[in-house]
C-alpha cells in the first residue's frame, strides 16, 4: 500500500486492497419479488451471500468487514418481517458463531441492544465472548443500528465520563466513543440494490469513504461482483483535500 505522509497522518492511496469495507446488504425483497416468492426467501438468500462475502475477506486478507443487517428504521416494516428477520438473526448466530471461532474472526455486534430480548443478548455476548481474541478478520454486524444513534450514544457517553468538561470535545475523542471505535474508518463502502443514498449508516466514519452502488441485488452478489467493486476501489485516487499533484508526488517517494 501506498501512504501518503503529512505531519499528523499517514493516508492510504487505493493502490492495495481496501483494509476495512463497510456494506448495505440491500435488495432481499426485490430478489424475492421477482420469482413471486416471499420476501423472507430473499432475506435467506442473504445469508448466502454473506457467508460467501466472509470467505473473500479472509481469503483476501481484509481486516474488517462491516454489514449493515437491520437499520434503527427497520422497525417500521411489517411486523412479521421484523420478527422474521430477528429470527434468522438469532439462528444464524447460534449456527456460525463455532464456524467464525475456528475461521480466528472475531464476531462484534454494533448497535442499540435495549430493544432485543434477553435470550437474543445473552446470544450476542456469548458470540462476541467467544470470539473476543480471534486476530483475523473483525466482522462487525450492525442491527437496531442508526449513524444518528451512535453519534449521539458517542456525545452522551463523552458528557457521562466528562460532565464538567466545558472546553468542547475534538473529533479523535468523539471517535473513540463510538461503537465501532475499535476500527480505522472504512475505505470502501458497498451498497447492493440500485438505491443510492446512506440510510442512516455510519455517518461519522463515511465522511471519505469511497462510494460504490450497485444494481446487483443482495443475493445475487457473488465473488465477481465483489471483485468488482474492489477494482473500482483501486482505480480511485483519494485526495482528501490534496491536489492530484500532491498525492502522486507523494506515491512516487513510496
Ligand atoms: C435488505 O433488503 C435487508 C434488510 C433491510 C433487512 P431489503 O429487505 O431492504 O430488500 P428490498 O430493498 O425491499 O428489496
Ligand atoms: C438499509 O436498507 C438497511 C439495511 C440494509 C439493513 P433499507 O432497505 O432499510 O433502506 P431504505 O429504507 O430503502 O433507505
Ligand atoms: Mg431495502
Amino acid at each position: 500500500m501506498g501512504f501518503l505522509s503529512s505531519a499528523s497522518t499517514c493516508i492510504p492511496i487505493c493502490t492495495d486492497m481496501p483494509q476495512h469495507i463497510a456494506v448495505i446488504m440491500d435488495g432481499n425483497g426485490r430478489w424475492a419479488k421477482k420469482r413471486f416468492l416471499p420476501r423472507a426467501v430473499g432475506h435467506k438468500r442473504g445469508m448466502d451471500t454473506v457467508h460467501e462475502l466472509v470467505k473473500a475477506c479472509v481469503d483476501h486478507k481484509i481486516p474488517y468487514l462491516t454489514l449493515f443487517a437491520f437499520s434503527s428504521e427497520n422497525w417500521r416494516r411489517p411486523v412479521d418481517e421484523v420478527s422474521f428477520l430477528m429470527n434468522l438473526f438469532m439462528q444464524g448466530l447460534k449456527q456460525e458463531v463455532a464456524k467464525l471461532h475456528d475461521n480466528n474472526i472475531k464476531l462484534v455486534l454494533i448497535g442499540d441492544r435495549t430493544r432485543f430480548n434477553a435470550e437474543l443478548i445473552d446470544q450476542i455476548e456469548l458470540s462476541e465472548s467467544l470470539t473476543l481474541n480471534n486476530t483475523g478478520l473483525t466482522l462487525s454486524i450492525a442491527v437496531n443500528y442508526g449513524g444518528r444513534w451512535d453519534i449521539l450514544q458517542a456525545v452522551n457517553k463523552m458528557h457521562k465520563a466528562m460532565p464538567s468538561h466545558v472546553e468542547g470535545f475534538d473529533e479523535e475523542h468523539l471517535a473513540s466513543h463510538l461503537a465501532m471505535h475499535y476500527a480505522p474508518e472504512p475505505d470502501l463502502f458497498i451498497r447492493t440494490g440500485g438505491e443510492k443514498r446512506i440510510s442512516n449508516f455510519m455517518l461519522w466514519q463515511l465522511a471519505y469513504t469511497e462510494l460504490y452502488f450497485t444494481d446487483t441485488l443482495w443475493p445475487d452478489f457473488d465473488e465477481s461482483a465483489f471483485n468488482l467493486a474492489i477494482a473500482s476501489y483501486q482505480s480511485r485516487e483519494r485526495r482528501f483535500g490534496r491536489t492530484s499533484e500532491q498525492v502522486s508526488d507523494a506515491t512516487s517517494k513510496n
